[in-house]
């Protein structure tokens, strides 16, 4: 098989050669104040800017945009609660609306160009207003997500240094309610800088309203009361290069990092996504079921849809459970969905439970025309169960929060290819991505090695990390000259198509959710009885990987391990979220280390997931490892 020399091959060269030109083109699709007379800027190399002349307002090119052109009857955003059984429809012109309100609602709250926002909300449509009335007024939102407990929101306010937070009575997850309130009190005690203003959305689902709250430092109100009083805000022309949020992903250490995103060239690289890989447009109707609080939410439910006119469903509910396995066919059905992206993880939770797929013969999904999938590996038998189940293609991409958009991808709109199962196919046009030894040196096709991105990465792609130019270096840049270190390792083949093995680093990713092994591992390492510990991702059937933990107990500590598991297992859960799903713990005699002192992660991983490994070198004592094998091994026949 070779790789068809047709659109996408003209269209990736002239990305790569005549990136001015492609990127100049790409960008009159959205709407500018100030039109850009120039794509890229490179004179802060190797940090790159996008169209540094233009200014223009994300807002407007995702509603107001549409209203004018006649489209305001359009459905804009469909919110289906498979919790509440309620769907709730608005057109663009009651979006706009409604957004314009909230934009006010903040200005009288004093928020003005370039002031963080945090959005700490449920999958209700209020999270996408609130997001939309920051871009509206040039204020930066950072949304974080809903699962995330009072301590891992603390740390994300002292960074972005937020003046008003938006939240909402709380959450619903299945058998439980999640207060929010309590939460962010909580979380706004423990910050150093807190918002001077909480905005509370009260849902009758679940009870606390802003009347009901004070503390924190902060003025507590009540959405709806503040928008009676509102003025809707117009909307303020921005330089494409100022930021539109900040996304809090996991780092290899604990503390999270703040990838910020810009205006301008997110809106061009989104809208060319929607047409080129997606194949979606105005007339379409989209679901990404994932949720606002990660990149997947922030572009693909809120942004890329709007932004070409489509109409957006926006899912509060499980792909299981809730009722039942065939809840996402339902949804398909109800709004004629024409594409589907989810994560893999989704796929297999509805494939154990009804692996049949009997849920299906309930439904008609004729209007699917594909299912795409990304957020972490789509392993060949998903791949296969999905493909023979629905019978349209299903398309797996990669990318990252850093990104905001496919790095790989089979790009439906530009040039549909063969699908190799395993594989997210060929890089998109503008990025250029090479497979490296370790001295960084291109390998040979099929050979694994780091996947690097040659600089520039394209529009629409991380600006730094807030206000940490040194971390995003350190973190991106300093691995191997003019690239951008992926974290993620892999290889070619022969057609050019990569195939993305994992991460190379101590990010773990359960169930879609990036995590980072290093904060679990700061959580368990505080408990008193432990005196030092491992977190390593796991294999996991059904979450593709899950955090299990190795910990060895302070000299002459007598703890139940069936306590001390319960004890570290609430820990988590209390300080990072139930999102962690930290469940396993073991008591070892001793971790196995190099000469240097460094924990072995690596190899305990391969010994847990039966996978070959090499002893290394520079280890310690080598009877640590052995006898840890031996344990695990034991533990398991038992
Ligand atoms: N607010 C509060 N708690 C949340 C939450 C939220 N927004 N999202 C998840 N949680 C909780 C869950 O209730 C669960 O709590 P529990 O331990 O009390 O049961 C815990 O966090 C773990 O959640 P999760 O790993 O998602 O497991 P789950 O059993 O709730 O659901 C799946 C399993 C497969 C149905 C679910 O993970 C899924 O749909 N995954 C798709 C992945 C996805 O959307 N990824 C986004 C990136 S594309
Ligand atoms: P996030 O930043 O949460 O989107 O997670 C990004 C990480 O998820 C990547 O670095 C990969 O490790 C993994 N990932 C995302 N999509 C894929 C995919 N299609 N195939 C393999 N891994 C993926």
């Amino acid at each position: 098989m070779s790789t068809p020399q047709g659109p996408y091959q003209q269209s990736y060269r002239e990305s790569i050669d005549a990136p001015e030109s492609f990127w100049l083109d790409a960008a009159r699709s959205i709407e500018w104040n100030t039109p850009p007379t120039k794509a890229l800027d490179d004179s802060t190399a190797p940090t790159y800017r996008w169209f540094p002349d233009a200014t223009m307002n994300t807002c407007v090119n995702a509603l107001d945009r549409h209203v004018r052109a006649g489209r305001g009857d359009r459905v804009a955003l469909v919110h289906d609660s498979a919790m509440t059984g309620q769907v709730r429809e608005f057109t663009y012109s009651q979006l706009q609306r409604e957004v314009a309100l909230f934009a006010g609602v903040l200005k009288d709250q004093g928020v003005t160009v370039g002031d963080r926002v945090v959005v700490y909300m449920p999958m209700i449509p209020e999270a996408a207003i609130a997001m939309l009335a920051c871009a509206r007024i040039g204020a930066v939102h950072s949304v974080v997500f809903g699962g995330f407990a009072a301590k891992e929101l603390a740390a994300r306010i002292d960074d972005a240094q937020p003046v008003v937070l938006v939240t909402a009575s709380g959450g619903l997850e299945p058998n439980r309610t999640v207060e929010y309130l309590p939460l962010v009190r909580d979380a706004l005690e423990m910050s150093s800088t807190p918002p001077h203003t909480v905005v509370v959305k009260s849902r009758t689902e679940v009870g606390g309203s802003a009347a009901d709250v004070d503390g924190g430092g902060a003025a507590w109100f009540d959405w709806d009361e503040l928008a009676k009083d509102a003025k809707p805000a117009d909307p303020v022309a921005v330089a494409a290069t100022d930021p539109l949020y900040i996304l809090y992903t996991s780092g290899t250490t604990g503390k999270p990092k703040g990838v910020v995103r810009d205006n301008g060239g997110h809106a061009v690289a989104l809208t060319w996504s929607m047409k080129n890989i997606y194949d979606i447009g105005a007339d379409d109707v989209w679901w990404t079921a994932s949720d606002v609080g990660w990149v997947v939410g922030h572009s693909y439910i809120v942004y890329g849809p709007l932004l070409v006119g489509a109409t957006t469903v926006m899912y509060e509910g499980k792909p299981v459970g809730t009722p039942d396995a065939g809840a996402f066919w339902r949804v398909i059905e109800q709004h004629q969905v024409a594409a589907l992206f989810t994560a893999p993880t989704a796929i297999r939770a509805i494939r154990k439970v009804d692996p049949a797929a009997a849920e299906l013969e309930k439904y008609d999904i004729s209007s699917l025309r594909t299912l795409f999938a990304a957020g972490e590996r789509l392993d060949p038998d998903t791949y296969d169960w999905a493909r023979k189940t629905l019978g349209v293609p299903v398309i797996d991409h990669w990318w990252q929060t850093e990104t905001g958009w496919a790095i790989c991808a089979n790009l439906r709109g530009l040039e549909p290819m063969p699908v190799k199962s395993g594989s997210p196919t060929v890089p998109v046009p503008g990025y250029q991505v090479e497979v490296v030894d370790p001295t960084g040196k291109p390998v040979a096709a099929g050979t694994e090695g780091a996947i690097v991105i040659r600089l520039p990465l394209p529009p629409g792609t991380l600006t730094g990390l807030w206000r940490d130019e040194n971390r995003f270096h350190a973190s991106y840049l300093a691995a191997f000259e003019g690239y951008y270190l992926t974290g993620d390792s892999g290889y070619l083949d022969e057609d050019g198509y990569l195939f993305v093995l994992g991460r190379s680093d101590d990010v773990i990713n359960v169930a879609g959710h990036r995590l980072s092994t290093g904060s679990i591992e700061a959580v368990v390492a505080s408990h008193p009885a432990v005196a030092e510990c491992a977190v390593v991702g796991i294999h996991d059937e059904l979450k593709g990987q899950r955090a299990s933990g190795y910990v060895v107990l302070e000299s002459g500590v007598d703890i139940a391990a069936d306590v001390l598991r319960d004890e570290l297992v609430a820990m988590v859960r209390d300080q990072i979220g139930a999102v962690a799903s930290f469940r396993d713990v073991t008591v070892v005699e001793a971790l196995p280390k190099t000469r240097s002192g460094k924990i072995l992660r690596k190899t305990m991983r391969q010994i847990v997931d039966h996978e070959e490994y090499t002893v290394p070198s520079t280890i310690e004592d080598v009877s640590v490892l052995n006898a840890l094998e031996q344990q695990l091994r034991t533990r398991e026949g038992t």
